[in-house]
This record gives C-alpha cells, sequence and structure tokens, in this order.
C-alpha cells in the first residue's frame, strides 16, 4: 500500500509534489495549533496561587471584574489586600467575602486612583507591609462614559484616563514588585483590552484604547525584566464582559458574567505573557484577525459613532 503511494507521488511532476508538501505542512501546523488551543482553553490545570505568597493584592475591587477576582482569589484560599475608591463598598465586599469564605484575611486600603496618587500608594506600601503578597491583580481601570471624538474629551475624563489606568498601574506594580523580587516569587497580572490588541484600532474611544496599549507593552517587558526573578507577569485581553463599564447588563456566550470570566482568568495566571481567558473570545479573537483591517476598521467606527449618538441623546434627555 505505501509503495503503491510512494509510486503515486514519484510520477507526479514536482509542482504537484511542492503543493501537497505546503498542503501537508498546513494542515500539520493547524491541528497542532488547534490541539494546543484545546490543551491550554479546556485541560491544563491553573497553577498553584498559593505558592506565590498567601496573600493577593486586587485593584478596583468594588465591582466589575475585580470583585468577581476577590470572590475567586478568596475561593482559592488566598488571603486578600482590596484597594478601592469608596470605603462602603469596600466594607460591602469584604464583608461578603468573609461571610463565604470565613477564613479569609482582608485588608482593605482606600484610593482613590484619580485623585492623590503618590499619597495613595504610600498607604498602599504601609498596609502590605510585613505581608506576602503573591498575586497583584491591577485591574482598577476607567474608560469613556460613551464614545466621543478626541476634540470632544475634555481635560477631566483625559486626565483620569492617564492616572486610572496608566499611571495606577504602573505605581502599584512599582510598590508591590520590592517583595516579590526579594521573595523571588509572585505573579502580576495586568487587566488590558481587546481594544487595544484584537481590533486594530477603537475609534471613538483612543484615549482609553491607547492606555490599554500601553498596559500590554508595560506587561510584555516587565516578563522578560522579571521571568528570571520568578516573578510571572501576564497581560489578560478580556473582550466584552457584562459589567457597568461596558453598559452590558446581560451576559451571553460571546459576553461572559463577572464570575465567568474571572474564573477562567484565574486557570490562566503564571503561563502565557498575554492571554485572553474566557475560550468564546478568543473565537472573536481570531475572526477579527482574519478580516481586512480596512473592513474591522470601519465596522468599528460606524458601531462606535452608534454608541456615541445613543449617548448624546441620553445626555440631551437629561438635560430636559
Ligand atoms: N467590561 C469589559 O467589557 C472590559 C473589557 C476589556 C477590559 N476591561 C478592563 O477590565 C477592568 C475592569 O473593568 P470593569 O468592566 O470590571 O469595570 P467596572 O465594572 O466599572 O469596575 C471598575 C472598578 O474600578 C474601580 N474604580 C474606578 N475608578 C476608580 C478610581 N478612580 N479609584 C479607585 N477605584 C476606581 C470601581 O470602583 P467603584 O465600585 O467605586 O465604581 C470598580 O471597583 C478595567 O481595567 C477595564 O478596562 C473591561
Amino acid at each position: 500500500m505505501t509503495d503503491c503511494i510512494l509510486e503515486q507521488l514519484k510520477s507526479q511532476p514536482s509542482w504537484i509534489l511542492f503543493l501537497l508538501t505546503l498542503g501537508f505542512f498546513s494542515t500539520l501546523k493547524f491541528s497542532l495549533s488547534f490541539l494546543k488551543w484545546v490543551y491550554v482553553n479546556f485541560l491544563r490545570p491553573g497553577k498553584n496561587l498559593k505558592k506565590y505568597g498567601s496573600w493577593a493584592l486586587i485593584t478596583g475591587p468594588t465591582d466589575g471584574i475585580g470583585k468577581a477576582f476577590a470572590f475567586q482569589l478568596a475561593r482559592k484560599g488566598l488571603n486578600l489586600v482590596l484597594v478601592g475608591r469608596n470605603p462602603d463598598k469596600l466594607k460591602e465586599v469584604s464583608e461578603s467575602i468573609k461571610s463565604k469564605y470565613g477564613s479569609t484575611q482582608i485588608k482593605n486600603v482606600v484610593v482613590d486612583f484619580s485623585g492623590d496618587l503618590d499619597d495613595g500608594v504610600s498607604r498602599i506600601k504601609e498596609a502590605i507591609q510585613g505581608l506576602e503578597i503573591g498575586v497583584l491583580i491591577n485591574n482598577v481601570g476607567v474608560s469613556y462614559p460613551y464614545a466621543r471624538f478626541l476634540h470632544e474629551v475634555d481635560d477631566k475624563l483625559l486626565s483620569n484616563l492617564i492616572k486610572v489606568n496608566v499611571e495606577g498601574t504602573t505605581k502599584v506594580t512599582q510598590a508591590v514588585l520590592p517583595g516579590m523580587v526579594e521573595r523571588k516569587r509572585g505573579a502580576i497580572v495586568n487587566i488590558g483590552s481587546g481594544a487595544a490588541i484584537v481590533i486594530p484600532s477603537d475609534p471613538l474611544y483612543s484615549v482609553y484604547a491607547a492606555t490599554k496599549a500601553y498596559v500590554d507593552q508595560f506587561s510584555r517587558c516587565l516578563y522578560v525584566e522579571y521571568k528570571k526573578s520568578g516573578i510571572d507577569v501576564q497581560c489578560q485581553v478580556p473582550l466584552y464582559v457584562a459589567t457597568k463599564m461596558a453598559s452590558i447588563r446581560r451576559s451571553s456566550f460571546f459576553v461572559p458574567s463577572t464570575d465567568g470570566y474571572a474564573l477562567a482568568a484565574l486557570r490562566w495566571i503564571g503561563y502565557e505573557p498575554r492571554c485572553t481567558p474566557y475560550w468564546p473570545h478568543t473565537i472573536l479573537w481570531a475572526l477579527a484577525y482574519s478580516l481586512p483591517e480596512s473592513f474591522v476598521d470601519s465596522w468599528r467606527l460606524n458601531f462606535c459613532l452608534g454608541i456615541r449618538k445613543r449617548g448624546q441623546l441620553k445626555d440631551s434627555r437629561k438635560l430636559e
């Protein structure tokens, strides 16, 4: 049988053999990528996060993705430092975590990332003194209330986007790193966004997308910088998640709930430097990459123009 196939192949012109070889290697490459996708998304076990240290620090834990991370990390047996701007919401979240996972120790630190950041960071440093912070989730982030052109972005919004998304992430990382370097272990998760990585542009959200591009490159550099120090740095790239920032209330197949996202997210900590943990998002990512950039650009522009129109309409109704 094999001899017969070999004879057949030998009798083919060289261009057919070339195409067959090309086809064989393409199929092999696709099959290996698919098997890897199945393994990392469904079979690979999550890391034991306690091996990084017994405490996790989460920024923006009073709502959305950050809140879900706090619950999931407590479920894994980690103690928590919760850094948020609203003391009442921090108290409420820590009490409900304690009522569910009684043994979790929790420290709350009040920091408004759009306020005096140096003062806030020194309070974080004070709070974490003597604690083994093994996991840092740089989750806090702000976006536009709704899509708008750059000349419509006011100074306050511009400053908040840069202070919270860029400066906040950078300074909290700087505050937590020395302890991790000393102990030679740690995991840092920076929450990026598909706005900067999956789609070629995010028109009418330009500053938000650009701050997330910063988070992506910042994470990749730190990943290389601290790999040999035993610190795993990762940029997680969610697409839409049902939160107040996304203005999506109900989850669906492509839009996970915050719990659905955080559950998937924990399984990825300590692995690839960049990932999108919720597997249906990888399908959208692959689709976005397979389409011509100009097509995705104009689809996104029309989509965001629609959001802007609806936002302006709501604003004008409020004024009436
Ligand atoms: N949701 C999505 O579709 C999506 C997609 C891609 C990336 N992301 C990223 O995921 C992260 C979390 O987003 P989310 O959707 O969960 O947002 P969210 O529901 O709006 O929650 C944001 C959290 O950050 C806190 N926060 C906001 N401004 C703050 C400030 N100035 N100082 C201190 N804390 C502040 C909020 O506190 P309060 O509770 O006091 O408001 C809340 O705890 C962000 O980095 C975002 O860019 C989200």
